[in-house]
């Protein structure tokens, strides 16, 4: 993982003798620590990446997870790992590794502000500066590994989007759908969710980020399903949108609509594009449509460690993609009363455009009820 250190210390804005990615309790784990230190399995809570800008790592493992933070040691010799097992015996670690003036590059993102106030008792002299931009920029640009656990979490989930329409019955409820598919994704070689799987039936999918309740599933019923898988820790998120019959003309007229915003923002897709002219390649096709207006988030967003992993894609956003990035695009129409259509897939930007990364076919499907 030496390189990913150094990549990290190489896109500082100011120089730092050392960097410190401290984990709090779940869900406050900095998804930076496992990116420097690819260890398998383990939480880490309360764990503490120390690095260096040479590459090297000393990992201060929780008691939890000694085993598999040495077994992941073992196969990376810029690794040390260290047990600590109160915060005082942690302290003397960093007093050891660390010069007491030393100036210490921190996650400002991601610390939690708890975690800051033991680290200035722990090195009372230190200098701390803001590594999150370089962390954010270094994350955001794959490597191969990256990519192709991305690759799988992907078609683990687009098998299972290709499954929905075979789930559906009748009187089921948004959460009985929830839990067939989070199965099959595990079944299908998944850690888990990436996020929580949103299945929305009916006047529910015009909501973009509803959670799945009771609601039964009626014929004439429109159902979004946004989900994905982890495949060792990496992220997918698609969405596919389909009619339980009989057919509505006006949302299938919407899905065509939403097909073609999609198409026309990958359609431009390549390094150098900004981000926001991503976004508005798609929401010109659905403004002038019948349907100006109802298009109300971003195109999408970065995914790796996390699914939302570093920027959103809409019209105020000027990174420009590069190649390695991966991100999501997801336009959607959503009519408020009555449903809505998202369609969303997961690329990787490559030198000549992109890639798709999901799978599952993108058409209208309308399910006999
Ligand atoms: N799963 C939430 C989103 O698509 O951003
Ligand atoms: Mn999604
Ligand atoms: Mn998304």
């Amino acid at each position: 993982m030496k390189a990913r250190v150094q990549k990290i210390f190489e896109h500082l804005r100011s120089p730092a003798d050392v960097m410190l990615l401290v984990n709090s309790t779940e869900p406050h784990l900095d998804q930076s620590f496992v990116y420097v230190f690819d260890v398998p399995s383990g939480m880490f809570e309360g764990s503490c990446a120390v690095a260096f800008p040479d590459g090297r790592l000393t990992i201060l493992s929780s008691l939890l997870e000694e085993e598999s933070a040495r077994q992941a040691a073992k196969r990376d010799p810029t690794v040390t790992i260290e047990v600590p097992t109160t915060r005082p015996e942690r302290d003397q670690i960093l007093s050891r590794l660390i010069r007491s003036d030393a100036t210490v590059a921190l996650n400002y993102r991601e610390l939690t502000h708890d975690s800051f106030l033991s680290l200035e008792k722990a090195l009372p002299k230190a200098r701390w500066v803001d590594a999150s931009d370089s962390i954010r920029s270094a994350r955001m640009i794959k490597d191969a590994e990256e990519i192709a656990r991305l690759r799988r979490a992907a078609e683990i989930a687009s098998a299972v989007a290709v499954e929905i329409p075979s789930l559906l019955k009748a009187g089921m409820t948004e959460l009985d759908l929830a839990a067939e598919m989070e199965y099959r994704m595990v079944r299908g070689g998944a850690s888990g969710r990436s996020f929580s799987t949103i299945t929305a039936f009916g006047a529910m999918g015009a909501e973009p980020h509803y959670a799945p309740q009771n609601r039964r599933l009626t014929p004439g019923t429109s159902i979004v399903c946004d989900f994905g898988a982890l495949y060792q820790r990496y992220a997918s998120d698609i969405t596919r949108s389909f009619r339980f019959g009989p057919a509505d003309a006006e949302l299938k007229g919407v899905h065509e609509k939403v097909l073609e915003a999609q198409e026309a923002a990958l359609s431009v897709i390549r390094p150098g594009l900004l981000a926001k002219d991503a976004h508005l390649a798609a929401q010109r096709v659905i403004d002038a449509s019948p349907w100006k207006g109802r298009f109300i988030h971003g195109l999408g967003h970065s995914i790796g460690l996390a699914v939302h992993d570093g920027f959103g894609m809409n019209q105020l956003v000027d990174e420009p993609l590069e190649e390695g990035m991966a991100i999501t695009v997801e336009p959607g129409i959503y009519l408020p009363g009555k449903g809505g259509v998202r369609i969303e897939d997961d690329i990787v930007v490559t030198r000549g455009g992109y890639e798709f990364l999901t799978t599952a076919p993108r058409g209208y499907i309308e399910v006999p009820a």
